[in-house]
């Protein structure tokens, strides 16, 4: 059987937009709610997988006919590499390692620098090979490579923790709390090192993307404290949408939740999720955020998980966020 198997549907940000876009104009497809939704078991150490001990956890998908080599004269050592150019269906060796469960892509990265890592048996050092997932055989130290069950956690996210993997400058990041994640997870997008809240991390890239991608419209609720005390105006202005430099903000829910003397306590749900929109958006109508807690994503919301404690999100949950998906393709 065939070492990996992914799904066609993992894509770049940037491709994720475009392939929404382009089907708007087809009918929506079924049955794609329980592809994603069948995710989440229970597992054990956040540490970096072997890829013996993923495939050990994860079995593999049902099993393909493995594809006769390309032509008979070659043997795994001389098999020829994939080629390098044109991405077409096929992906970044970096992107296949961690998607693998195995590590970031900066260190898969590092692992391909370092020679470690073969595709055809051949040891691939290139950073920029792009390879056919279901038909290049690719290996880690020797063994393996195949794709990691899904996971999707739930974390909510201290302030003063930065969501990137590792900072140069030593800051803790949100990586610090995942102890007991059993694989490597990407953040689904960012909160900034002074927000608090809810964040999704998952090795799903798809659904990453999706949650991420600001023309998905996945509603994000955040509770502000503003440096000043808003008029009904300066709220009304959140609500219609701003002029920032990036584009004008689509209109937004915001309820006053109550003022102080000098403050004003609010919430807002953006349905774009452009970097420190929030903050961005506080500002252009004269004022600042002084404290930011995202609350909710969708119907996930962060009842009961404490502040730095994760969870896996069920499969309801996940079941929740893909129903937006679909209903956002599907119009
Ligand atoms: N908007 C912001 O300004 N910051 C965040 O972290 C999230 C949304």
């Amino acid at each position: 059987m065939h070492p990996i198997a992914y799904h066609h549907k993992y894509m770049r940000p940037r491709d994720y937009g475009k392939k929404l876009l382009a089907r708007k104009k087809k009918p929506p497809k079924a049955g794609k709610a329980a592809k994603v939704a069948a995710a989440a078991a229970q597992r054990g150490s956040t540490a970096p997988r072997s890829p013996a001990a993923a495939s050990q956890r994860d079995p593999a998908p049902p099993a393909r006919p493995v594809r006769p080599a390309r032509s008979p004269r070659h043997t795994e050592d001389s098999a020829p590499p994939p080629t390098s150019a044109s991405p077409g269906a096929k992906k970044t060796l970096d992107r296949i390692l961690s998607k693998a469960g195995l590590g970031s892509r900066t260190e898969a990265t590092d692992w391909i620098r370092e020679g470690r890592v073969k595709v055809n048996g051949r040891a691939v050092t290139s950073i920029d090979m792009w390879i056919h997932p279901k038909r290049d055989k690719v290996t880690l130290d020797g063994a393996p490579v195949r794709e990691g069950a899904k996971l999707y956690i739930l974390l909510n996210k201290p302030k003063g923790y930065l969501t990137t993997y590792k900072d140069p400058e030593g800051r803790p990041t949100v990586y610090q709390l995942l102890k007991g994640v059993p694989g490597f997870v990407g953040t689904a997008g960012r909160l900034d090192m002074d927000t608090s809240g809810l964040l999704i991390l998952t090795n799903d890239t798809s659904f990453a993307d999706f949650i991420t991608s600001p023309i998905s419209h996945v509603p994000k609720t955040y509770l502000v404290k503003s440096s000043s005390r808003l008029s009904d105006e300066q709220l009304e202005s959140l609500r219609k949408g701003l002029n920032l430099e990036d584009g004008p903000t689509r209109p937004a829910a915001v309820t006053r939740l109550r003022d102080s003397e000098k403050y004003t306590h609010f919430e807002i749900t953006i349905t774009e999720g452009r970097n420190r929109q929030v903050r961005r958006m506080v500002e252009a109508v004269g004022s600042k955020v002084l404290k930011l807690v995202r609350v909710s994503i969708g119907p996930i919301s962060l009842a009961g998980l404490t502040i730095g404690a994760w969870r896996e999100l069920t499969t309801a949950e996940v079941r929740s966020l893909v129903a937006i998906r679909e209903k956002e393709e599907a119009q």
